[in-house]
């Protein structure tokens, strides 16, 4: 395997091994997954494995920059090589995966932990998550009918109207954290329980990847559908 200097924010290149950049940065498998590329790489290139699922290399490698470099910066040239409807299916599949998937597993793992649990905390965590789940899924809807439709029309005839997109993103962070808080400094546990590290792993997962998702509709949508101007 080809030893990859990730420290630095251009070591990602479309002609690097998909493999060997996995491998590397694991975190990249959501970025592969929401860019509805499958996995079988073989020896295949990262520009040739996009082509063959129809998707723009360069626009893939911006979205794994903004994932892996927190506070990533696009010069202006990037800007403009960035498909925006690409970036809009990735940021619907990031949608559909925490609602069809990871919050269904979260809503397991709690009720499996709570079920042992004195009533007052059952209640008190269980009616904590059906909110945060509930807000949760009703900005996504938002997103997905005024704002969405708005980003398909701007990349198709270059120009539209967007909806600012919802001042929340930093309501969610708190809330996934309060929650985890909950859970890790507030409720007295008498035992070890592994369900609850589980628990406690799979909702840190949820609050990273959902940084993430905000951060690329904050700094690189927001820009990009105002002419390529970065976001301060
Ligand atoms: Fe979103
Ligand atoms: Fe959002």
């Amino acid at each position: 395997m080809a030893k990859l200097d990730s420290k630095s924010e251009r070591f990602l290149s479309p002609s690097m091994k998909m493999a060997d950049l996995i491998n590397s940065e694991p975190g990249l498998l959501n970025v592969v997954n929401h860019c509805g590329m499958t996995l079988g790489f073989g020896e295949d290139t990262v520009e040739e494995c996009c082509l063959r699922r129809g998707r723009d290399p360069y626009t893939f490698l911006t979205l794994c920059r903004l994932v892996l470099f927190n506070g990533y910066v696009l010069s202006e040239a990037e800007f403009g090589r960035v498909k925006i409807d690409e970036v809009t299916d990735y940021l619907r599949s990031c949608h559909d995966t925490y609602k069809d998937s990871w919050l269904p597993v979260l809503e397991e793992g709690i009720g499996k932990v709570l079920s042992c649990r004195p009533e007052a905390q059952r209640k008190v965590i269980s009616e904590f998550f059906g909110k945060f789940r509930d807000e949760l899924k009703h900005h996504f809807e938002v997103e997905e009918q005024k704002i969405f439709p708005s980003l398909y029309e701007i990349g198709r005839r270059g120009r539209g109207t967007l909806k600012l997109f919802s001042e929340e993103h930093g309501n969610i962070g708190e809330n996934i954290q309060d929650l985890i808080n909950l859970l890790l400094k507030y409720i007295p546990y008498g035992t070890s329980d592994p369900d609850v590290i589980v628990l406690l792993s799979h909702l840190y997962s949820l609050k990273r990847d959902l940084a993430v998702h905000s951060r690329i509709e904050d700094f690189l949508i927001l820009p990009l559908v105002k002419g390529g101007k970065n976001h301060e």
